[in-house]
């Protein structure tokens, strides 16, 4: 049942009517568990309560699958935005995007263009910039793009998803870049002909790419809500005289806000990503389908009103 209900919610946040039709009517069905707000204000509020907390933070405008020059130049607009808050406000925060909102498919021109007026403006503020993993048909083309941007810029880094078969060969191949990378599951719905389809064989390969990162002395952002990958990580990080310097724990909002909070005390740098904007359809939909208990919340928050 747990499988259905995963794959569906993963089938509805592609759906492009009601991405539309959610972004007119606003943060809804409880969405705002996830999501700080739909402006920049109300974001900047957030980071600020967190940071306040002993917690750092990646600001993420929320978008994705555009498929339109204006609306990607826009997309990096607001990117900046986020930036210069980021700078004007002095808070303890990173960006985080995804290379479909800035035009990944439309063109490389469009997409570099985007980026590197991002990553410009990034390194004024002294901000660092990862870029999200989406779907199995955009790795390779996020991976070109990140290795070309890795090449002009040292404030960029990327995401690497466990799921995938290829993820051990892709860190191979990353390695000469010096990456600073950020470790995942994966969120999206892939077939078994590119992604483990058992969560134990994720999990293994999760702890067996993280190892392969922290050895080769890369920074390392473990992003995670599983107490066993967790423990893992610190297990290793002991054993093996890798200094907390050198890796850091990453959650999401509203997930688990009592764990963040004990990691950082624990001396762990913690970043919590926070996303904002009218485009939260999508994010949200994956968060439904990583835990469909959260479904029940939902509908009790609907049932309320
Ligand atoms: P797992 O799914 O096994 O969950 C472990 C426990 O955490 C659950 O038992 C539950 O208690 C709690 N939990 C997990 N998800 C929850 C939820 N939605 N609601 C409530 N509780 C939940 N993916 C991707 O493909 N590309 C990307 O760029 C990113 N970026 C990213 C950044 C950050 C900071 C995080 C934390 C995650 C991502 N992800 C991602 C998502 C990631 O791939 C994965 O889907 C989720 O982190 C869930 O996997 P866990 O490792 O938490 O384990």
């Amino acid at each position: 049942m747990e499988k259905i209900m995963k794959d569906f919610f993963l089938f509805l946040s592609k759906n492009r009517s009601l991405t539309r039709a959610a972004k007119k009517y606003g943060l809804k069905f409880g969405a705002a568990r996830f999501v700080a707000g739909e402006t920049i204000d109300q974001a900047v509020s957030v980071i600020k309560e967190l940071n306040a907390k002993g917690l750092a933070v990646t600001i993420d405008y929320l978008g994705e699958f555009v498929d339109n020059e204006a609306e990607a130049n826009e997309m990096a607009d607001q990117s900046i935005e986020a930036i210069k808050a980021i700078g004007r406000e002095k808070l303890d925060s990173q960006l985080s995007l995804k290379m479909t909102s800035m035009g990944l498919d439309i063109s490389e021109q469009t997409v570099l263009g985007n980026m590197r007026r991002i990553l410009d403006a990034a390194k004024e503020n002294n901000v660092f910039v990862t870029i999200d993993m989406e779907d199995y048909a955009r790795c390779e083309k996020t991976l070109q793009i990140f290795k070309k941007l890795r090449s002009e810029y040292d404030n960029v880094g990327t995401v690497i998803q466990a799921y995938l078969y290829r993820t051990e060969q892709d860190m191979i191949d990353l390695s000469d870049y010096e990456p600073n990378l950020r470790l995942v599951k994966g969120a999206y719905k892939e077939s078994p002909e590119v992604a483990f389809p058992d969560k134990k064989d994720v999990d293994e390969n999760f702890k067996k790419i993280i190892e392969m990162h922290l050895r080769n002395g890369h920074y390392t952002a473990v992003a995670s809500h599983d107490e066993n990958i967790i423990a893992h990580t610190k297990t290793f990080a002991e054993q093996n005289g890798i200094p907390k310097s050198q890796f850091e724990f990453q959650m999401l909002y509203g997930i688990m806000p009592e764990r963040q909070i004990e990691l950082g005390k624990e001396g762990y740098t913690m970043r919590v990503y926070v996303p904002y904007g009218t485009d939260w359809y999508g994010y949200f939909m994956r968060r439904l389908a990583e835990r469909p208990a959260n479904v029940a919340f939902i509908l009790k928050g609907m049932l309320k009103k």
